[in-house]
């Protein structure tokens, strides 16, 4: 015999899940009243279920954009269908102490003997939000110290050779004798041209002032400067193209570092770097093309090498956009990144 009180109804076991449900689910009726809410409603926006039941909607929206949701509500009833809250804007939520968070949320109609319901499902961002924050903050300080190299190199190392060079001239005019004469001036060469390599190395290490060049100039003078041997073609489709805060220098980096493995390790004779907006007109896409010998995406790179396709990908991602490596042995290279232009300012 079976006990019913162990029998989970199909009604128990769908309760359990919107209890448990990892993002905040509401159940919101006709007149904008909240009819029920799960355990996470409760915690991300810090009021207990019965404090919020019965209450309106709006007191989770935040006093300045309540007016507006309430009109959005009403056009929603109109036409439900599911679809994400405040498409291309950030969406903010008011806890109950007073604190504002950020949150994604999607909305569903449900049709109920009581009439349309709808189902408002929140996401929590801060975590997500602190996390991309962590990693910004790990790639400003690695920019931090590879500009602080840079001027190591080019202060110290670099002047003091360079110190070096000027005693060796002052010493060849002294006339040293016979033999030495000329091990001397080729010491001076040797010296003068690590010179020149240290302060190459620094001024790769340290980002150019993009904000006065533009981002397409100081790609340009990278080229001639460290690829000057006519390897690479330009086709630039974007006239300053303006990117969110900080992507200039993403894109840059990204273009050093593909570029640079390109010439290191294809041995390709061509290299073609294109700049423009993409399909969508909502990205900068970036692609940097080669015809060499290509590698072998899917095996393991021994750890050390392979930190600057890492590095790429994760300064695309944390800049909210995307990175694409295509390669194979024999075929050639393609790195395509895609990086979100600059919202125009909404009316
Ligand atoms: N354009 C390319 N052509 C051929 N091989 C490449 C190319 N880009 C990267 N690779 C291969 O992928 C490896 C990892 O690249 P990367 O992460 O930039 O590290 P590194 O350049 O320091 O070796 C390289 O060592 C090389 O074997
Ligand atoms: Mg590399």
């Amino acid at each position: 015999m079976t006990d019913t009180k162990d029998i989970v109804t199909a009604t128990d076991l769908y309760r359990t899940v919107f209890q448990v449900a990892p993002d905040a689910i509401l159940v919101i009726d006709e007149r904008g009243r909240i009819h029920e809410v799960n355990n996470e409603a409760e915690r991300l926006f810090g009021y207990k279920k019965d404090e919020l039941e019965g209450e309106s909607v709006e007191i989770l929206v935040p006093h300045s954009v309540r007016e507006r949701h309430r009109g959005q509500r009403q056009d929603y009833a109109v036409d439900p269908r599911p679809r994400p809250m405040g498409i291309g804007r950030e969406l903010f939520a008011l806890r109950k102490d007073g604190a504002q968070i950020h949150v994604e949320i999607s909305l569903s109609p449900l049709r109920t003997p009581d009439g349309l319901h709808t189902v408002a499902i929140a996401r929590d961002l801060t975590e997500r939000r602190r996390l991309k924050d962590f990693g910004t903050g790990a790639l400003t300080a690695m920019e931090d110290e590879r500009r602080r190299i840079a001027r190591e190199l080019h202060d110290e190392t670099a002047q003091s050779i360079a110190a070096v060079v000027i005693r060796l001239k002052l010493l060849m005019k002294k006339g040293i004798g016979g033999g030495e004469a000329g091990e001397l001036a080729e010491l001076r060469n040797v010296l003068h041209d690590t010179v020149e390599g240290i302060r190459r190395i620094a001024r790769g290490l340290r980002p150019p002032e993009l904000e006065d060049v533009g981002l397409e100039a100081a790609i340009r003078s990278h080229i001639r400067e460290f690829h000057p041997e006519g390897r690479v073609e330009m086709d630039f489709t974007a006239s300053e193209p303006s990117l969110e805060e900080g992507g200039d220098l993403v894109a840059y980096r990204i273009v050093q570092e593909a570029l640079a493995n390109a010439v290191r390790h294809s041995g390709a004779d061509r290299i073609g770097l294109s700049m423009g907006g993409d399909e969508s007109g909502r990205f900068l896409s970036i692609v940097i093309e080669d015809d060499g010998c290509g590698f072998r995406l899917d095996v393991e790179s021994d750890p050390g090498a392979g930190l600057g396709l890492m590095g790429m990908r994760e300064r695309a991602q944390l800049a909210g956009g995307t990175l694409e490596i295509d390669s194979q042995p024999g075929r050639g290279t393609r790195v395509r990144a895609l990086l979100p232009l600059a919202k125009e300012p909404s009316s």
